[in-house]
């Protein structure tokens, strides 16, 4: 069974993508998605690198990350691209750059989002390809979670209430669980 960490770029307690997160973990078997905060990821700061070192935070989201066999990232879409929150924890989670390696070459990653508009999340999805290239990381592509009209699609309770994209968020956590499992970089599968 393949393990995969997942972070969404929302911190607020609404969230269309944690909803995203939570139904993809909720359609996997027990066990195999990892939901892990990005709330206590300080702002990166090279002054506090050098003077302390990679925070506590950090470093425990590096080790998971390290040790499952893929990365979820669940993006919002801000300003046509990608959220500063999250892009400011792939950047601590990216040092010290010797770290890259352990971390994220050859990890499998996909990219998924939602919004309450019409486009899907397509343009900041599109805005992470060159960071995950940059950090040497396998994507997968096999299928697009790309939720416009969010607001019709989840009810309060965050459950996805359509139907086509309740089999479409099952296919593309079965097809990422085994593409990450037989892509692991650990050499667990
Ligand atoms: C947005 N939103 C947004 N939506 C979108 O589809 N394309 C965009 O470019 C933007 N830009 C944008 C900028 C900023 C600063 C904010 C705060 C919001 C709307 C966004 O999709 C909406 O707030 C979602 O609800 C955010 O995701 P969560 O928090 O629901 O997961």
């Amino acid at each position: 069974m393949a393990t995969i960490v997942g972070i969404c770029g929302s911190l607020r307690s609404g969230s269309f993508n944690m909803m995203l997160l939570r139904a993809v973990a909720a359609s996997a078997p027990q066990g195999t998605i990892e939901i892990a905060s990005i709330r206590d990821i300080p702002l990166y700061d090279g002054d506090l690198e050098a003077s302390a070192g990679i925070p506590e935070a950090v470093q425990r989201l590096k080790d998971a990350i390290a040790k499952a066999d893929g990365l979820l990232i669940v993006t919002p879409e801000y300003n046509n691209s990608m959220p500063g929150v999250l892009k400011n924890t792939i950047d601590w989670l990216s040092r010290p750059p010797a770290d890259i390696e352990r971390v994220f070459r050859g990890r499998p990653v996909a990219i998924i989002g939602a919004t309450p508009g019409q486009g899907g999340t397509r343009l900041s999805q599109a805005a992470w390809l060159p960071v995950i290239r940059t950090l040497g990381m396998l994507p997968c592509f096999e299928s697009l979670i790309m939720i416009s009209g969010a607001a019709k699609i989840f009810d309060a309770s965050g459950a996805i209430v359509d139907e086509a994209t309740r089999d479409r968020v099952r296919r593309f956590t079965e097809g990422f669980a085994r593409f990450a499992a037989a892509h692991a970089p650990n050499g667990r599968t």
